[in-house]
């Protein structure tokens, strides 16, 4: 007959040391965490900030047209952006859209990273002149893209509530903003972006320990400065990486181009999904572009 401290030795004692060693390394993770965002958002942080200016600036403007169809002045667009953290700089053309969105109504939910890489239709939006001169001015120097994802999103109702449907706030590089455009019509009954203007000029070490927000919180300190956006298939708008924002927990298909630039290279340049994902997504996206066309597709 087996013993009970047999049973404790053999099946118990392991698991609960392992339980604590889990807690151990959430703990740190946390800490770690802290520390960094600590790092990231304190006051000196405008050293590297005017470095990075000083070493890389200023970046020419283009005078070429947009390819997107987007007429914006990149000095407004900038001094909003410092201001707000957000701006809807509206909807991007037909042409430059529809062979985006002939691949993207196809796609499982799931994230698609370093997109630009694979679909030339990402890299022309990405490249677009109108989009790099806002950057440009915004950074006061040449941008660099770190990371481009299509995140295609169903009915969340019955799923369980995600960090990202809690206002948070991120951040990459020591000036960063990500430039969203919306693949799929997007209403109030999607999943669409809310972002809380101005508050990146208001992130505290209670923020950064806490991490995310409630929504009542959220109503107390940034009352009247909830944006929502939604609008049709193509709506573009930049939003500041550390702005507090979240997704709407909607309950129709959503899908969204999120590109994310920053004003240097880092650990991120390069992209987070592995190599074989992003093999098995290139090979899923010529597989479907074959099956839409009728034609294999080359590459
Ligand atoms: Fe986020």
């Amino acid at each position: 007959m087996v013993s009970t401290s047999y049973l404790a030795n053999r099946l118990f004692t392991p698991a609960f040391k392992q339980l604590r060693r889990t807690a151990r390394r959430t703990r740190l993770h946390n800490i770690i965490r802290i520390l960094r965002q600590l790092l990231h958002f304190g006051p000196w942080r405008i050293v590297p900030i005017r470095l990075i200016r000083a070493c890389k600036g200023p970046a020419m403007l283009s005078h070429a047209p947009s390819a997107c169809g987007l007429h914006l002045n990149p000095y407004k667009v900038a001094r909003t952006l410092h201001d707000k953290g957000v701006y809807p700089a509206g909807v991007i053309s037909q042409a430059t859209l529809e062979p985006l969105t002939r691949l993207t109504n196809q796609l499982p939910p799931e994230e698609y990273h370093q997109t630009h890489q694979s679909l030339s239709a990402v890299s022309a939006i990405a490249g677009d002149p109108a989009i790099q001169n806002v950057l440009r001015t915004y950074f006061g120097c040449e941008p660099v893209l770190i990371e481009s994802s299509i995140f295609v999103t169903r009915c969340e109702q019955d799923l369980p509530v995600l960090d990202q449907n809690h206002y948070h706030f991120d951040y990459a590089g020591w000036q960063s903003m990500n430039v969203f455009v919306y693949l799929t019509d997007v209403t109030s009954d999607s999943s669409y972006h809310i972002a809380l203007a101005g508050s990146h000029n208001a992130i505290g070490v209670r923020d950064i320990i806490k991490g995310i927000i409630t929504d009542n919180e959220a109503e107390q300190r940034f009352s009247g400065q909830q944006t929502p956006i939604t609008g049709p298939a193509g709506t573009l708008f930049f939003e500041n990486v550390e702005v507090f924002h979240k997704r709407s927990r909607g309950n129709e298909r959503r899908v969204m181009l999120n590109m994310a630039f920053t004003s240097h290279r880092n650990l991120l340049s390069y992209g987070r999904a592995s190599r074989d994902k992003l093999k098995s997504q290139q090979s899923l996206y010529r597989q479907l572009l074959a099956e839409e066309t009728g034609k294999p597709v080359a590459g």
